[in-house]
């Protein structure tokens, strides 16, 4: 460790590695002290399903799972991110496991309770088409198309509450673009809530456009690489 040149505590910068098994515990706790815990759907389904999701993005080589580090080793922030499929992979995994936490909970959690509807909503409109009961309707608003060559997204990141505004959001985005560049990905995409304004100004900040809109939620796109490199990697 350095030597301290005076008494004032200076906020050390924090070391952002990509995530290996040893970090499991840490990126656990660090979503917890990042997200509400109804903010996230993992996360809503209990501590079980949360560690299999952060296993997932750890052990997948099309995954990508960027932690930050305080001096004490303690995970401060998280990105995940990947191939566009990995989160559909993890639910048809966990399938079984997600819909009997969600029965369990939902009558509890109004978030689920929504998530729960929408989803039987879903299940019976696409039954319903199959039979030729209901009419495949248009869309109401036009998708995003898909961006050429090799393309992935940030799924989530997230910074513990009491690490926040010192720069390890900025510099999880920058090792994040480094590790995308090296598996081959040519663009990145990420869909965020519209009223996360905080959010809005990290991804404008990292070289983010917004490309799309669907009713509360917001795409954005970046061309892989160009970001200056992180001091730690
Ligand atoms: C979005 C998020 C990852 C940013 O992380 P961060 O490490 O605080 O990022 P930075 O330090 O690079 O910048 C954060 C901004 O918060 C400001 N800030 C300063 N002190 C702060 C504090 N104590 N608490 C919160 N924000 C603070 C910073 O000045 C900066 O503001 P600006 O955009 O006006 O310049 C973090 O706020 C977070 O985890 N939010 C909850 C999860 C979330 O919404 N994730 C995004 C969707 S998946």
């Amino acid at each position: 460790m350095a030597p301290m040149s005076d008494d004032s505590p200076q906020p050390a910068t924090p070391e952002i590695v990509v995530a290996g098994p040893e970090h499991l515990d840490g990126l656990v706790a660090c979503h917890r002290a990042s997200f509400s815990r109804h903010g996230n759907v993992i996360m809503g389904l209990g501590k079980g399903l949360l560690r299999s999701h952060c296993r997932f993005y750890i052990e997948r080589a099309d995954a990508i799972c960027v932690v930050a580090l305080d001096a004490q080793g303690r995970v401060t922030g998280f990105v995940l991110g990947g191939s566009p499929d990995l989160q559909r992979r993890f639910v048809r995994q966990h399938a079984v496991h997600m819909a009997l936490a969600m029965l369990l909970r939902a009558p509890f959690n109004a978030s689920l309770r929504r998530r729960l509807w929408a989803a039987v909503r879903r299940v019976a409109g696409r039954a319903g088409r199959c039979l030729g009961l209901v009419r495949q309707e248009a869309s109401p608003e036009p998708a995003v198309t898909e961006p050429e060559g090799r393309w992935g997204t940030l799924y989530m990141i997230g910074t513990r509450r009491d690490a926040r505004g010192q720069g390890i959001g900025e510099a999880l985005m920058r090792r994040f673009d480094e590790e995308a560049a090296r598996q081959g990905f040519r663009t990145m995409r990420l869909v965020t809530k519209a009223q996360n304004e905080v959010a809005a100004r990290l991804y404008a900040r990292a070289g983010w456009q917004k490309v799309g809109s669907v009713g509360d939620l917001d795409t954005y796109e970046r061309k892989v690489g160009g970001l200056p490199s992180s001091p730690s990697a």
